[in-house]
């Protein structure tokens, strides 16, 4: 399959952060126009950082750049340039997850980020008829409480949420803390997904499965590790969202010809591609998937089978998986 094909693969993206998809551009456009001052001497310094020798280093810059996102219209705008290229690697699905707490801790009101996301997912139903919906995610370095604050700050907005994660640092932040306010999130019935075992070990997987009950594993990379998990997480067809440039970037694997997702797709895991934070990764959804395909010499069967388990991965209704697989 050619780089144009597995473009036009049907697919859905469910491991993305809004926020990691800001190019320096708009990182200077959006500081300009709020008025914001960076910690960067130009564009050029701030490129000059996109290396990053494991997660935390990359979270310090993430959220540096995140402060430039101010207004309704800052939000509407950062998704739609996303949605955009999303939809021109064949992404007809997106599950988006977004940092509340990240704009909320600088007094920007949650429903502006809320709304001017879903302003940009409406403009992409109208244009190209992209479905999905968002993911709010607790950052999981801050305490529990305020994981619950934020949880009930829009438990009346229920509905324009599909589900709630967990991101941020791993290792030395433990799951069980935030059980509860996932046992809420169930309650206003959403769905539960969460980072683990990206940096952590496989103990964090379990975790995630055990006290956070989550229905899918964000990453999950280091559950090879552990022959137990995998047949559990085989057996409950667990999906995992799988971002092999972000894996290389923050030096998960040193190489992308030694990443797991071959042997994973071997194993029978429910595995997908994905982006994670594009703008700091070096690509988009085909960019993985074409860097897998050439590092693992993927054949077409395993592109289409990657394309077809993010669709059946996905929470979109049977009727939707149904259209696009
Ligand atoms: N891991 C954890 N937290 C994150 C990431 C990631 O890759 N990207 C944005 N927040
Ligand atoms: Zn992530």
């Amino acid at each position: 399959m050619s780089e144009r094909d597995t473009r036009t693969l049907p697919k859905a993206e469910l491991h993305l952060h809004v926020e990691g998809t800001l190019e320096p551009e708009m990182v200077y456009a959006l500081a300009e126009k709020n008025g914001i001052t960076l910690p960067f001497d130009d564009i050029d310094d701030l490129r000059s950082r996109y290396s990053f020798e494991s997660l935390q280093p990359f979270l310090d810059l993430y959220y540096a750049c995140t402060d430039v996102l101010v207004t309704r219209d800052d939000f509407r705008v950062l998704a739609g340039a996303y949605l955009e290229k999303a939809h021109a690697d064949g992404v007809r699905h997106v599950e988006m997850f977004f940092d509340p707490q990240a704009h909320t801790a600088r007094d920007v009101a949650i429903d502006d980020v809320l709304d001017g996301l879903l302003d940009a997912f409406a403009e992409a139903k109208a244009t190209h008829g992209t479905t999905g919906g968002l993911i709010l995610c607790f950052l999981r370095h801050l305490p529990a409480a305020e994981a619950a604050a934020t949880l009930e700050s829009v438990a009346h907005r229920a509905s324009d949420l599909l589900a709630v994660g967990m991101d941020s640092s791993e290792v030395g932040f433990p799951a069980a803390p935030f059980a509860p306010v996932y046992a809420r999130a169930r309650e206003l019935g959403l769905h539960c997904v969460g980072h683990a075992g990206e940096e952590g070990d496989p103990s964090y997987v379990w975790a995630a499965l055990d006290e956070l009950k989550v229905e899918r594993v964000d990453h999950g990379v280091r559950s090879l590790e552990d022959d137990a998990l995998v047949a559990r997480l085989v057996e409950q067809r667990i999906p995992l969202t799988v971002c092999p440039l972000s894996n290389l970037r923050l030096q998960v694997v040193d190489d992308l010809r030694e990443h797991p997702l071959r042997r994973m797709l071997d194993l029978g895991l429910v595995a997908t591609v994905n982006s994670d934070d594009p703008a700091y990764f070096g690509g988009y959804v085909d960019a993985n998937f074409d860097a897998v395909r050439t590092a693992l010499d993927l054949d077409d069967d395993a592109l289409r089978t990657l394309a077809r388990n993010s669709i059946t991965g996905s929470f979109a209704d049977d009727d939707r998986k149904a259209e696009l697989l």
